[in-house]
């Protein structure tokens, strides 16, 4: 029970990795704040979790007002804030740059930058109040590798990087860890989507490819990002901050 008595809230909560982590934060004690842009998703995740340990809020990680709401109902419900994922992101698309559409590249990086910053803003009071916290961002393999034509992408998940040091700096003070988990592949909707948007040729080879890439020969499953959020969320973490903690089958060591 490494998350006993501690109130969790993760954004993207419906998503592969989030409903995951979320399962998991619930079974290590937490009592936990789904919030998601989609409703329904998020209301099917809460039905199959023991309802007074958990509560949803619908919120769009990009709007301010509904990441102040966001962490308000997370209070409400729960009376404190001790650790927040800021799990939410997008893909967004796959194409050269001389193709890129800026409608979608603003749009990458208010979901997976501006997002998290904002619900950072937010939380961050609510963590004070309550003598400290962990926040995590969850980032990716992208965020220290490049990957041609996934410009969006792997500029948004190098960019929460950032965002991470300057805060770990400037929260430790106040009992405030920042950390991001990276991670790599993983066999989900996402990796589905990037892998058909580079086209056939590619896609026909995409599995091979990675796997070949990544040292332990396979995908990770969404599964296996959880445990280390809840490693960085619990007291164990007491000396871990401004960490980039990658979970990723070894893919970014070559
Ligand atoms: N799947 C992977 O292989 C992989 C690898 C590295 C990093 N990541 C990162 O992990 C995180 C979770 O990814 P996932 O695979 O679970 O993706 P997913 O698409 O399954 O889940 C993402 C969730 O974010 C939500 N979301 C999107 N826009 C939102 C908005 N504006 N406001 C609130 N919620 C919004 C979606 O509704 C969805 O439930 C993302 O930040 C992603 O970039 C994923």
């Amino acid at each position: 029970m490494r998350l006993q008595d501690k109130v969790i809230l993760i954004t993207g909560a419906a998503g592969a990795i989030g409903s995951n982590a979320a399962r998991q934060f619930v079974a290590e004690g937490a009592q936990v704040m789904l919030a998601d842009l989609d409703a329904d998703a998020l209301a099917q995740l809460a039905a199959e979790l023991p309802a007074d340990r958990v509560g949803t809020v619908t919120v769009d990680v990009t709007d301010a007002a509904s990441n102040e709401a966001m962490v308000q109902a997370c209070v409400d419900r729960f009376g404190a804030l001790h650790g927040f994922v800021a799990n939410a992101g997008t893909e967004g698309r796959v194409s050269p740059i001389e193709e890129l559409d800026i409608d979608a590249f603003d749009r990458v990086m208010a979901i997976n930058v501006r997002g998290p910053v904002l619900g950072i803003k937010y939380a961050v009071p609510a963590m004070k109040a309550a003598g400290g916290g962990s926040i995590v961002i969850t980032s990716s393999g992208a965020g220290v590798k490049g990957a041609a034509q996934m410009t969006p992408y792997n500029t948004s998940k190098h960019a929460v990087i950032g965002t991470m040091r300057c805060l770990a700096l400037e929260l430790g003070a106040a009992g405030i860890r920042v950390n991001t988990v990276n991670p790599g592949p993983i066999k989900s909707r996402m990796m589905s989507s990037i892998s058909e948007d580079f086209g056939p040729e590619v896609s026909a080879n995409f599995e091979a490819a990675v796997t070949a890439a990544t040292p332990v020969g396979r995908f990770g499953g969404p599964e296996e990002v959880g445990p280390l959020m809840t490693f960085l969320l619990s007291d164990e973490a007491s000396y871990c901050t401004g960490g980039v903690y990658m979970v990723d089958g070894g893919n970014s060591a070559g």
